[in-house]
């Protein structure tokens, strides 16, 4: 089981996504994590 990372925030247009991204970017490329990104819009 891999772990769950969560970004969450109420508000719109924060920066969850460009947080997200970058904290994946990190991992893959400077961590060898396989990462899987999954944007929950509603
Ligand atoms: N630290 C920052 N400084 C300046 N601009 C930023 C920063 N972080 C994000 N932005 C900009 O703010 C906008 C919204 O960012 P982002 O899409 O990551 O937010 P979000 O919380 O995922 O939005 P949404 O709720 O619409 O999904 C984008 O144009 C992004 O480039
Ligand atoms: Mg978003």
């Amino acid at each position: 089981m891999g772990l769950v990372i969560s970004t969450v925030n109420m508000k719109s247009g924060v920066g969850k996504i460009t947080l997200t991204v970058n904290l994946v970017t990190s991992l893959a490329k400077y961590h060898g994590k396989r990462v899987l990104v999954l944007d929950l819009d509603f």
